[in-house]
């Protein structure tokens, strides 16, 4: 029996695990998974519905480590998981994207000796101010196997000289998940008694520390969106909330606050807006899997596929250019069938995992 740990631990991970602790729950007779939830994420919004909604197994251990500074969250994720790591060492250590957890989870693998396979491999800014770029990188190289989104992720993980022998291009679980979910979406209950109009409305997330840690850069940003003339629908991340407090942001203009939603409401959200503004990675490519026009509020991003066929564009934090893309950016999407793959990736990762 081939014996799996998985480590998650955001919000994101949660779902693309999804994906794949279903392919694997097929073969359970083959397989065995144990999930350790890092605690990364802890609000009920945050975590807990989107184990329920997406029927994910619960976790075996939530090591209950969230919070803190980036050294002494990963620090403490990393001193734990190898713990349960040592008490019971599994075939594969299984990561997802470029939080801390999955820096975490990859370190404390490799330093045991234990393989792991990384998902969503291969994925760069070129920004090394970002944590995520620090987690993605350094993840990459610790891992034995490389599952990649996009042939502009194998390229790159070549360029930094790593061998094919060891990259498999599988496409994103991200698109498995939305082909999943899609007849699943559920409308928020909300949605009804927020005032949008009848002309459409925008869906907002921001979360990047770039954007919220720098209280200039988050003002700028917050009027732009105010500024909007279609009224902006924001699931507010408590990172995001708390920020907006501390540098005064008052309600009162185009933005909705909203607290997050789940998995099959955010679908419902995405498939009934206009546009997408976003800062987010996964949401960037779910507007494009239902073919809505994104305006991302960076100044680089992972998916240049997105920009390149025209569904994204990158705009400065400065709130005139906000307010005129969301008014303007709204180019006719067809989403292309490869660009992610055939929405079969988890069933690729389970069989390379399987050998
Ligand atoms: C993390 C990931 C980011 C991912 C995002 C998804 C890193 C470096 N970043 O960012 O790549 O896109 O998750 O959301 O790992 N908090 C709560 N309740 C929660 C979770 C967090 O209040 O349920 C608070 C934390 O205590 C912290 C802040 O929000 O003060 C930020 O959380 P953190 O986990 O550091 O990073 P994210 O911004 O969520």
């Amino acid at each position: 029996m081939l014996e799996i740990v998985t480590i998650v631990g955001a919000r994101p991970q949660f779902i693309k695990a999804a994906t794949v602790s279903r392919e694997i729950s097929v073969r359970a007779g083959s397989i065995r998974e144990r999930i350790v939830h890092t605690g990364q994420h802890y609000d009920a919004n945050m975590s807990q519905v989107f184990f329920d909604e997406l029927a994910i197994p619960t976790p075996d251990v939530n090591l209950g480590i969230g919070g803190g500074t980036h050294g002494a969250m990963t620090g403490r994720q990393l001193e734990a998981i190898e713990a349960v790591l040592l008490n019971r060492p599994p075939d594969w250590v299984l990561v997802y994207g470029d939080t801390n957890s999955t820096l975490a989870g990859a370190l404390a693998a490799a330093k045991l000796q234990i393989p792991v396979a990384h998902v969503e491999s291969g994925l760069r800014s070129f920004n090394r101010a970002m944590p995520e770029e620090i987690n993605r990188i350094a993840t990459d190289h610790l891992s034995s196997l490389l599952f990649t989104p996009t042939a502009t992720a194998t390229a790159q993980l070549v360029a930094e000289g790593m061998t094919h022998s060891r990259i498999r291009q599988v496409g994103d679980v991200m698109y498995d998940a939305a082909l999943f979910y899609k007849d699943r979406a559920k409308a928020p209950e909300w949605l009804g008694s927020l005032d949008l109009g009848t002309g459409g409305f925008a869906l907002c997330t921001l979360h990047r520390a770039e954007n919220t840690d720098d209280p200039e850069r988050l003002a700028a940003i917050w009027e732009g969106l105010n500024r909007s003339e279609v009224p902006v629908v924001l699931p507010v991340h408590p990172r995001t909330r708390r920020a907006l407090a501390a540098v005064g942001a008052v309600d009162g203009g185009s933005v909705r606050l909203v607290d997050p939603v789940s998995f099959l409401e955010m679908a419902h959200l995405l498939n009934s807006c206009m546009v997408v503004v976003t800062d987010s990675g996964g949401l960037q490519k779910e507007a494009y899997f239902n073919e809505r026009p994104c305006i991302t509020v960076r100044d680089q991003t992972e998916w240049v596929e997105l920009v390149d066929v025209g569904a994204n564009r990158l705009v400065a934090a400065d709130a005139e250019a906000i307010a005129s893309a969301l008014q303007q950016f709204r180019p006719q999407i067809q989403a292309s069938a490869d660009l992610f793959g055939t929405g079969k990736a988890a069933r690729s990762i389970v069989d390379e995992l399987c050998g």
